[in-house]
């Protein structure tokens, strides 16, 4: 099968497809036949090597955490699933023809291959750090990095959970933040102030997405400093706040009800689509911190 790779850390030219053996499903896995892979950030501190502690790459590896596609082995002790059923979720190495995925959930037959595709992290995510804050019906949050991936999906779910939601991004994001929902702010110098002359009154919670707000800035604009959840500044505990990078909350249910969302158009999940052949044009988009929507490659 054909599969994105890289044989050392580096740029975008690092990337290469190649023909690679199939993977296997494990057990309480599942193979797909991989229709839409999506780009996320993580993949290109992993092409990097910003999550490698300064090693080398001990061999090369496959990249991608999330895909949609056709079911075609499944693992031992797996059930409720079929070969032959469109699914979506979370896995390794799934910017491939073949992947394995460890979460999953059902496709609704209405949803695009490349929306469900893009779905699987940044919704696992939003859901996750939505639901360690506490985020339902009356909160008040803000979503600080908001017009990206993950930042575009926690507004949604937020607002669809009837939370009210005031979400910064740069000066060009701003129709597009008003579009998904949210009160828009411009990030940077004085955000905190634009937050509170917003008239959002007191927060609930803070999803710091991007990492770039000082964490105090942030910190300040809750009752309690736990109150701020970040996915994107590894330092943030040491002002009070909490830092999540998975582990807590249960995938197979974010994603269906990611896939519930989708279904009725409660989230909506703008896609930019590639083939294999234009995967680095791809990663040097994400590089940049400044996508709108997600970035899918469709094997
Ligand atoms: N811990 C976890 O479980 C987890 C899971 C998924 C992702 N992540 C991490 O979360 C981060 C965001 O991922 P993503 O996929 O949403 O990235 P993305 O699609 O590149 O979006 C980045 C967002 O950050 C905004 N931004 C850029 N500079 C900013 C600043 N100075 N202040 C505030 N916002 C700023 C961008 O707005 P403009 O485009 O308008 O500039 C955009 O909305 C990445 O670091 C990723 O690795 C962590």
């Amino acid at each position: 099968m054909r599969a994105v790779r890289i044989h050392g850390y580096g740029d975008a030219e690092n990337l290469v497809v190649e023909d690679v053996t199939e993977p296997r499903a494990g057990s309480g896995e599942i193979r797909i036949a991989v229709t839409a892979a999506s780009v996320n950030r993580i993949d290109a501190k992993i092409l990097r090597g910003s999550m490698a502690g300064g090693e080398h790459l001990a061999e090369p590896t496959g990249l991608g955490f999330d895909a949609a596609g056709v079911v075609d082995e499944i693992g031992a002790g797996v059930t409720g699933v079929e070969v032959g059923d469109d699914v979506f979720g979370l896995g390794r190495q799934t910017q491939a023809e073949y992947a394995v995925l460890t979460s999953w959930t059902a496709k609704p037959a209405s949803v695009d291959w490349a929306v469900a595709g893009a779905a699987g992290t940044v919704a696992e995510t939003a859901i996750r750090v939505l639901d360690l804050l506490g985020i339902g019906t009356g909160s008040t949050v803000l979503v600080d990095g908001a017009s990206g991936g993950v930042g575009s999906v926690t507004v949604q779910i937020a607002t669809a959970r009837g939370a009210t939601v005031v979400a910064t991004a740069s000066a060009a994001n701003q129709d597009y933040l008003r579009e998904i929902g949210a009160i828009p702010v411009v990030y940077g110098d004085g955000m905190p102030k634009r937050v509170r002359d917003s008239g959002m009154g007191a927060l609930d919670g803070v999803v710091d997405v991007a990492g770039k707000t000082s964490i105090e800035h942030l910190t300040g604009l809750v009752d309690d400093p736990a109150q701020v959840v970040s996915i994107a500044n590894f330092g943030a505990e040491e002002a009070g706040a909490r830092v999540t990078t998975g582990g807590e909350g249960d995938p197979f249910a974010a994603l269906a009800e990611a896939a519930r969302m989708l279904e009725r158009s409660e989230l909506v999940i703008k896609v930019q689509t590639f083939d294999l052949g234009r995967v680095q044009e791809a990663y040097e988009i994400i590089e940049t911190g400044h996508t709108r929507g997600k970035l899918v490659l469709l094997p």
